[in-house]
């Protein structure tokens, strides 16, 4: 039944036991992909059932519940999250809380691959900025890592976000032997281009089929590869987020480098992740989920999901305990990164 006094007390902010406010979510619309990046997942990679998923009208539900409750950035993450039937539907629906200033982001992370359709029906819905993956500029290359995706049709995403008046950033995982040599010339790429550039040391989620850890590539030692012939300024911005930034002096463009391997970036966290199928993860490095989904089900009223949202931010660990030794004995957790999100 309605409760409207339960219901008042559900609009306090989302604070956990170490005092970090909740204030950016990441929902992922899908498990599935166009591209089967080889650090991401197999060729032959098993989806969930159409059943399991929430709808576009559940996860509508979920997030608003979230942006009540103090979330002020959301992003929607896959799997490829454009591949997502109908996905525009819920981009449509969330946009009403940037206008009513409820949120302050609504963005997403894309392979690029659906971008020039969607590009700008995004930027209409009030979507300002997107994170675009893109490993190699090589055509070839490209074909092989993702197993089959097609580099112009990205280029081509990229250009119609840029039309579209979208501020783009650039994801790059570093991979040992496969786009180490490129690294320096994406960088310059993208800051010619106008867009950022943030690098990714590759995480041991979920098995891929093969061996992940011939191409871990430590960021460490890409840094101090451009170092020799770029000079790295260290910015203090601060997202909440993993990534660290710098100035690079010669392009004058914005880098990035997230390396949750070798970093503990978990002490200003201010983020959770909600999987396809409804399940909240309080920290990417850690097996602790909470399975919204029953409870969005159980009842038309938000009451219980508020109930199970709280106790699940109650109990977020303080940080990751990802070990690199675990790259070599297979993945140090079971899902993959496309059922939580980039
Ligand atoms: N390690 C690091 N990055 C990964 N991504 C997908 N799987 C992994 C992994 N195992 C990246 C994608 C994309 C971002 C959302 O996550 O390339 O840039
Ligand atoms: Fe798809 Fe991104 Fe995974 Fe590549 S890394 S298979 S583009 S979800």
């Amino acid at each position: 039944m309605f409760n409207p006094i339960a219901d008042l007390r559900r609009t306090e902010p989302l604070m956990d036991r170490f005092g970090r406010r909740i204030s950016y979510l990441r929902v992922s619309v899908t498990d599935r992909c166009d591209f089967r990046c080889l650090y991401c997942m197999p060729q032959a990679m098993a989806f969930l059932p159409k059943r399991d998923l929430l709808t576009l009208e559940e996860l509508d539900r979920l997030a608003t519940a979230f942006v009540r409750r103090g979330v002020r950035r959301l992003r929607i993450t896959g799997g490829e999250p454009l591949v997502r039937r109908n996905v525009m539907a819920l981009f449509r629906s969330l946009s009403r809380h940037l206008r009513s200033g409820m949120l302050d982001e609504l963005t997403l992370t894309t392979n690029g691959s659906q971008l020039e359709r969607f590009a700008a029906e995004l930027a209409d819905c009030g979507v300002r900025r997107i994170n675009v993956s893109l490993d190699t500029r090589d055509t070839g290359k490209f074909r092989s890592l993702t197993r089959g995706g097609e580099l112009t049709d990205v280029l081509a995403g990229i250009d119609a976000a840029r039309r579209a008046g979208l501020s783009v950033k650039i994801n790059t995982v570093a991979l040992q032997g496969i786009n180490e040599d490129e690294i320096e010339s994406l960088i310059a790429w993208s800051h010619g281009e106008g867009f950022g550039i943030t690098l990714i040391e590759v995480m041991p989620l979920g098995d891929v089929g093969c061996n992940r850890t011939a191409h871990f590539l430590p960021l460490s030692t890409v840094r101090q590869r451009l170092a020799r012939h770029l000079t790295l300024v260290d910015l203090p911005d601060r997202t909440g987020g993993p990534a660290r930034y710098v100035q690079v002096v010669e392009t004058g463009g914005r880098l990035g480098f997230i390396t949750p391997l070798t970093h503990n970036f978990c002490e200003g966290c201010n983020r959770v992740r909600v999987t396809c199928d409804g399940v909240l993860f309080t920290c990417l490095g850690q097996a602790d989920s909470t399975d919204l989904r029953a409870v969005l089900r159980s009842s038309p009223e938000d009451s219980a999901l508020h109930a199970a949202i709280d106790l699940a931010i109650a109990s977020k660990p303080k940080g990751h305990d990802f070990v690199v030794d675990r790259l070599r004995d297979g993945p140090a957790l079971p899902r993959h990164m496309s059922a939580t999100g980039g």
